[in-house]
């Protein structure tokens, strides 16, 4: 579906317009989050590109995201880049078209192991991979700088493959990458470019290899997720109570909300992706924050040393991080690491008064530059976890924070994400000392989500107390 109507006011572009490759050029495939916000701050909140075949509107502002957001006007859009994922994904939540049945059937089957209250029967699961982590960086205490995203990649991999689907990717006994996290990245990656570069001959002629990589890709993905099933459904009596069971109970006993079994394979590749590459990034993110304001880093730890003590952390101990808590969210709003959202109109209808959108039209939601909205108050770029105190978040606009998406279509691992981050946030701040290097200029990868490069920590064991 195009984006084709005009608006009454038109929306600013870029100056430089070439006929045919619009506005991609001069600005890099690579990065087309930052390039966007870099136009946000020329442009204002609200701006379109062109990029090969595509029009993208992006949206910022705190007013037109509040009205994006009310859920009587506007509904989730599956984007140009989101689209591409189908090829892994299919009806799986994430992917799903909002009026597609196994959506509604998979969000009412699935909700329940997701509210706060279902976090407990995960929590021994990511004590146990936090232990891992910790198992792995002990042996580098003062030696070698450890990568913190790829180790990251490896907890939370593992934590939602065990967590979700009693299945382990034995991710810290690995020296490279785990090929499933190889052929993710890369089928991220290429939905990425592939979105900027619709025109049909010139993708055929120039992309035939990526694309043919990507096939291989997208089938290792269904390979490793049929092998977990398979595992599963061999052990049917004994399976613990976890994400594939409710699914595959679901199917025995006929309920109504069953899924069938090319969809559980879809919503398996979707749970595996979405819910670890992003509290991958959340995690190095925070900790690059942390690593570079002592003051911040000093009063988490002191948190963290006077609520957990030396035990290993009960369930009721997480929430009580209030202060890290903090530092997750201010990480977020700085670098939201699944940055944009789509909205599609419901009916025809004027955003802010003045720029109309068809029934179906669709904007997306620019979060790294909604998070610097000049309602957050001076000097957005600081990192300040005191925004989050809580008589700050009372007094604030209802919608100008939006990391994990809005209204039905909004994130269901909200709550698994914030638990985990939190948890392993505490573990490493009552362990080690760590240190950047401090002329690491932050340099952010894109791969449909943000996540920092060659960042890296240097360890030294702290002694709590
Ligand atoms: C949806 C962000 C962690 C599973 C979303 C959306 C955002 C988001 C922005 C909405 C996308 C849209 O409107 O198109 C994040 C961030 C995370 C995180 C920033 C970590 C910091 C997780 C985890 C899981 C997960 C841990 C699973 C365990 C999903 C699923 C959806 C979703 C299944 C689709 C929900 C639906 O449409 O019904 N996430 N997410 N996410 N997320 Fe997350």
């Amino acid at each position: 579906v195009e984006n084709s109507s005009t608006a009454t006011t038109p929306v600013p572009h870029p100056p430089r317009r070439l006929p045919l490759l619009g506005d991609v050029l001069g600005v890099s495939l690579h990065t087309p989050v930052q390039d966007s916000m870099r136009l946000e701050r020329q442009l204002g909140p609200i701006f379109e590109r062109k990029a090969l075949g595509h029009r993208f509107v992006f949206v910022s502002g705190a007013d037109m995201v509040a009205e994006l957001s009310d859920e009587s006007r506007f509904a989730k859009n599956v984007a140009p880049g989101i689209a591409e994922l189908r090829g892994i994904g299919g009806d799986g939540l994430f992917t799903a078209y909002n009026e597609e049945p196994n959506w509604a059937r998979a969000h009412n089957l699935l909700r329940p192991a997701f509210t706060q209250a279902a976090m407990r029967s995960y929590h021994d699961i990511m004590v146990a991979v936090a232990g891992e982590l910790t198992e792995h960086w002990d042996a580098r205490i003062g030696g070698a700088p450890v990568d913190v995203s790829s180790d990251m990649t490896k907890l939370t991999l593992e934590t939602i493959g065990r967590a979700g689907f009693s299945y382990s990717f034995d991710s810290f006994r690995r020296e490279r990458p785990d090929p499933f996290v190889e052929a993710m990245v890369r089928a991220l990656t290429h939905a990425q470019r592939r979105t900027f570069r619709n025109v049909p001959l010139a993708s055929k002629l120039l992309y035939r290899k990526s694309d043919r990589q990507n096939a291989l890709d997208t089938a290792y993905l269904a390979q490793v997720v049929d092998e977990v099933i398979r595992q599963r459904r061999d052990a049917i009596d004994s399976g613990p109570e976890d994400l594939l069971e409710i699914m595959l109970r679901a199917a025995r006993e006929d309920d109504p909300n069953r899924l069938d079994e090319v969809n559980i394979r879809n919503q398996v590749v979707t749970f595996l992706v979405a819910g670890h590459e992003t509290t991958s990034g959340a995690l190095s993110f925070a900790l690059y924050y942390l690593a570079r304001n002592p003051e911040v880093l000093a009063r988490a730890r002191a948190e963290v040393d006077a609520v957990w003590g030396d035990e290993a952390p009960a369930f009721e101990q997480v929430a009580k991080l209030r202060y890290v808590r903090r530092v997750l969210d201010e990480t977020l709003r700085l670098w939201p690491t699944a940055p944009a959202y789509a909205r599609e109109a419901r009916e025809d209808t004027v955003l802010a008064g003045r720029y109309p959108m068809r029934a179906g039209e669709w904007v997306l939601v620019l979060i790294p530059s909604l998070h610097r909205d000049p309602a957050w108050g001076p000097d957005p770029e600081r990192f300040d976890p005191e925004r989050f105190a809580p008589e700050r978040v009372r007094g604030r606009a209802p919608h100008i924070y939006k990391p994990f998406g809005t209204g039905e279509r909004a994130c269901i691992g909200r709550q698994f994400a914030i638990h985990e981050a939190v948890l392993v946030l505490g573990t490493i701040l009552r362990r080690y000392n760590f240190s950047a290097d401090p002329d690491y200029q932050l340099r952010i990868q894109e791969r449909l989500t943000l996540m920092p490069v060659d960042f890296r920590l240097s360890l030294r064991r702290h002694h709590h107390g």
